[in-house]
């Protein structure tokens, strides 16, 4: 299975906007313990809870310091490699650099130095997001944006120094940086995140550039024989003139019957491309046809009209995910990569019980700030269910209107995540189910709104629907809780949110976590397992930080 990291964060532009706009929900959201208590300054700090309650124990973060964008996941010589966006200085946003880890199962990582960090003109103003890709000769080599000493954005190239140490520990800019700069007509400041080459059948490397050209959202088309003088393509692989700039494009293929992963160049029949791309504070992705000879992407719905847009992200980085194309063809799905189950230690498991409307059970016997938990529902007399006026068909708008305190007939049904024990603090995931003119229509939502007793912390509820048939299937949810993260997964990965919560009560021993169903119809659970989770093992072998001149 190929695996991605698929979480895109916030954009340098954009995050200083949020963190002006968001200040606590992004100081909890990504930092450790001094930015919370930079967050907290004027909040009371939870009584008898461990200094760092929102500090989660598997997913991904530094040591310490800013993070956003994850950058160029690979695998080299047998070893993960992994790079964010970081700031080495502080809690804060600023001084971007290119972090730097490593890991031999994508769970537990080793913090190396950092890869690259803004010492040159050219990337003086930061080294932002870029990606990774394996040359022929089976070296890497980094794409990156630099941002130069007038703010003027351009792409970049770095090598690793020693190519036989897999740790790949030390990185080279191009002494011909920056190599590409916007061309006319392209706005300076809106010229980046180059993806990931592949290669073309007439030999030459591709790869994609986040813009906005003629007020539309673009994917700017690069080709090279070399990987380093680059012509841009007559046409872009794709815009929209719904959308304004695109960021953190990522384009590769997925293959239409199966689960196993491709390189990025690979071609020929039984292969459809996903592109992905970044806009509005969400991702999207669409799938389609591309002609590698032609450079022609057709996808089989326009980007905004795309069933899959993946919403709610936000903060740290989320366990690394396998996808795969879904059995209809016109879905991607999402899954943890099997390696997190080397974390799980007690379990609780059991089969075939009612949840009566109304009702609720605790799920004990795991520590419920850090699980993973899978739970199935199965539900009879499906014909009680409530009709779906044909008006609302925003998943989101639906799951704001009716939310988890919002009792209908089947549904609100799930779990209550970080839930104090008098329900005044609780994330609920959960799934309503309606009647259409000739079906039905499963929509999962995330609500927030809920989670916290603090204030000014992000209380959004988000939405999505399910592509399945409650005739047929079970409704399944998997998600993972980590202290101040939930990553729930619809339907096997169909559906995926994820969510970060900062609750004041609900934090280590105080979490609980229930199964309910505050629906007036009756459904079973037919099964549930839960585990507790091992804390990931993170190290450093970073070597001391000389200041920036
Ligand atoms: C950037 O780094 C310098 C030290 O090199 C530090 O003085 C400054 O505060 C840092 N900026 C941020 C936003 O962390
Ligand atoms: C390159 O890395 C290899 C493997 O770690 C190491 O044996 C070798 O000494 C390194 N070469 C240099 C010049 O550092
Ligand atoms: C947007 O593009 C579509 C085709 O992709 C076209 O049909 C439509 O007219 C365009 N709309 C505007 C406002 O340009
Ligand atoms: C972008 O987001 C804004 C605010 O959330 C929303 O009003 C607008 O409809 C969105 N645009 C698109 C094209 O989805
Ligand atoms: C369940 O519904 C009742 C009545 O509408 C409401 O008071 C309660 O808060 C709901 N439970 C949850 C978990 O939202
Ligand atoms: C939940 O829905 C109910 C009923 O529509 C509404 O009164 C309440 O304000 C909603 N809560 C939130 C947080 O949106």
């Amino acid at each position: 299975m190929g695996f991605k990291f698929n979480i895109k964060l916030l954009s340098p532009k954009l995050l200083i906007k949020i963190y002006v706009v968001c200040v606590f929900c992004f100081c909890y959201l990504l930092n450790s313990h001094g930015a919370q208590v930079a967050a907290f300054k004027d909040h009371r700090l939870p009584p008898k809870v461990s200094q760092q309650p929102y500090r989660t124990a598997y997913h991904f973060q530094p040591p310490k310091n800013w993070m956003n964008d994850p950058n160029g996941p690979m695998s080299y010589k047998g070893v993960y490699h992994f790079f964010y966006q970081y700031n080495p200085y502080g809690p804060l946003w600023g001084n971007i650099s290119w972090g730097h880890a490593i890991s031999y199962d994508l769970i537990n990582w080793v913090h190396v130095d950092i890869a690259l960090s803004p010492n040159k003109p050219y990337d003086i103003n930061g080294c932002f997001s870029g990606s990774t890709t394996i040359l022929p000769n089976g070296e890497p080599a980094i794409l990156y944006t630099g941002v130069d000493t007038n703010g003027h954005q351009a792409t970049n190239l770095a090598f690793p120094r020693n190519v036989s140490d897999p740790l790949l520990n030390v990185w080279v800019k191009s002494p011909r940086n920056p190599i590409l700069s916007p061309p006319d007509g392209v706005d300076p400041e809106m010229y980046r995140d180059p993806s990931t080459g592949w290669l073309g059948p007439d030999g030459e490397w591709r790869f994609v550039i986040g813009s906005q050209v003629d007020n539309q959202g673009s994917a700017i088309l690069y080709k090279s024989k070399d990987f380093s003088t680059w012509v841009r393509s007559s046409s872009p692989l794709h815009f929209s003139n719904k959308t304004k700039m695109w960021e953190c494009p990522d384009f590769y293929p997925v293959v239409v019957d199966g689960k196993k992963g491709l390189d990025a160049s690979a071609q020929g029949k039984n292969i459809k491309h996903v592109l992905k791309a970044s806009f509005n504070n969400s991702d999207y992705y669409v799938l389609g046809n591309y002609d590698p000879k032609t450079d022609q992407y057709d996808t089989d719905v326009d980007f905004l009209d795309s069933k899959a847009s993946f919403r709610g992200w936000s903060g740290l980085q989320t366990i690394p995910r396998s996808i795969w194309l879904s059995k209809s063809g016109d879905q991607l799905v999402q899954w943890p990569v099997k390696e997190l189950e080397k974390l799980r230690t007690q379990k609780v498991h059991f089969e075939n019980k009612e949840l009566k409307g109304g009702s609720m059970i605790e799920i004990s016997g795991i520590t419920a700030s850090q699980a993973d938990v899978e739970i199935a529902f199965s539900l009879s007399n499906l014909e009680e269910a409530e009709q779906l006026s044909a008006e609302v068909v925003d998943p989101q708008i639906l799951c704001r209107q009716k939310n988890a305190s919002t009792s209908g007939k089947f549904g609100p049904f799930g779990l209550l995540v970080l839930a104090s024990k008098d329900l005044n603090e609780h994330t609920a995931v959960f799934f309503r189910v309606f009647k259409t003119a000739d079906s039905f229509r499963v929509l999962m939502c995330a609500d927030q709104s809920r989670s916290s007793v603090r204030p000014k912390v992000d209380k959004s509820i988000y939405g999505a629907f399910l592509a399945l048939d409650p005739r047929n299937e079970k409704i399944s949810l998997r998600t993972l809780i980590d202290h101040s993260i939930v990553e729930s997964f619809g339907g096997g990965g169909l559906v995926c949110i994820t969510a970060r919560v900062y609750p004041e009560m609900a934090v280590e021993e105080n979490a609980h976590l229930y199964a309910f169903n505050n629906g007036s119809q009756s459904l079973s659970i037919s099964s549930l397992s839960g585990w507790s989770m091992k804390k990931a093992q993170v190290v450093s072998i970073r070597k001391r930080r000389k200041p920036i001149k």
